[in-house]
């Protein structure tokens, strides 16, 4: 299979070091914005490679990796050459396929892969979606994570005046969205499998956590569901351990026959 990976950062550099050498996939190209990452990248992994553009990468790939962020994924969506019988699509910044709903929804014959991330459970949400009363994610984060969102600037939140944890944000996933835009692709991945539009997101600012924490409760006709993530983070803080290995998983999972946890 020809990968493409798009966007070259943290995780795309996790994703590219997987893939090395790994039967069944062949790295074909990859894309970033900043030609630095594309060019530390070959050099830190001795790629032989292609760079290619958004467009190319598309055009060219089975499976196509989206590592980027949310307007990177409006564009593969956008693009027709996308929607073909055996391409595969892998998302990562899945706050872009809520953004776009509508474009994905009329996607087709493209296989869209959406890892369950620094969560777990999807799986059971996915399953029981038609049957949920409620659902709640409570997301809790170190003020250096939250720092700079559009909803702390707006509302002039002093983060770091913060003495002991509280609970910043409470609304629908719209205003999630719009005010936490770097912090919400759990939440838009829970969305995706639930489709429950009464979703509700809380954002716990805690100055005495290294760790993104969240905790899932869901209840309905099934009983009730309860998880909780306590998320390390990878060689970069910024990005969980969990999340990298995720999206590993789904790239096992397409690589193989024999297909766990769904
Ligand atoms: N689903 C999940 O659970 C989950 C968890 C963590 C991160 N994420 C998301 O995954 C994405 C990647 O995360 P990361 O930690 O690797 O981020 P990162 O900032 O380390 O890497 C993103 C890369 O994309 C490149 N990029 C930006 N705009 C681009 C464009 N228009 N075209 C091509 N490349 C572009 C950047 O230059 C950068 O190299 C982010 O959107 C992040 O929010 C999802």
């Amino acid at each position: 299979m020809k990968v493409a990976l798009i966007g070259c950062g943290n995780i795309g550099g996790e994703i590219a070091a997987y893939l090395i050498n790994r039967k069944g996939f062949t790295l074909h190209s990859i894309t970033d914005i900043d030609e630095r990452n594309t060019k530390d990248l070959i050099n830190k992994l001795y790629l032989n490679v292609k760079v290619s553009s958004i467009e190319q990468a598309i055009a060219e790939a089975d499976l196509i990796i989206e590592a980027a962020n949310k307007e990177v994924v409006k564009q593969i969506l956008s693009n027709k050459a996308i929607d073909k019988k055996k391409k595969k699509l892998l998302v990562m910044s899945t706050g872009g396929l809520i953004e776009n709903i509508d474009l994905l929804n009329k996607i087709k014959r493209c296989e869209v892969h959406v890892p369950s991330g620094a969560i777990a459970g999807l799986d059971a949400i996915a399953a029981v979606a038609g049957d949920i009363e409620s659902l709640t994610l409570s997301t809790t984060k170190s003020p250096e994570s939250l720092e700079g969102s559009p909803f702390i600037v707006e509302n002039k939140i002093d983060l770091f005046a913060l003495k002991t944890k509280k609970t910043i944000f409470k609304g629908a996933l719209k205003e999630a969205i719009k005010g936490f835009p770097k912090n919400i692709n759990i939440a838009a991945s829970l969305f995706l499998a639930s489709k429950f539009v009464n979703l509700k997101i809380e954002i716990v600012a805690d100055p005495s956590t290294k760790f993104n924490t969240h905790r899932i409760n869901c209840k309905g006709k099934f009983g009730e569901l309860n998880v909780e993530v306590i998320n390390f983070p990878s060689k970069n803080p910024k990005t969980s351990y969990l999340a990298i290995q995720s999206a590993i998983s789904v790239l096992n999972n397409i690589n193989t026959n024999y297909k766990i946890g769904y």
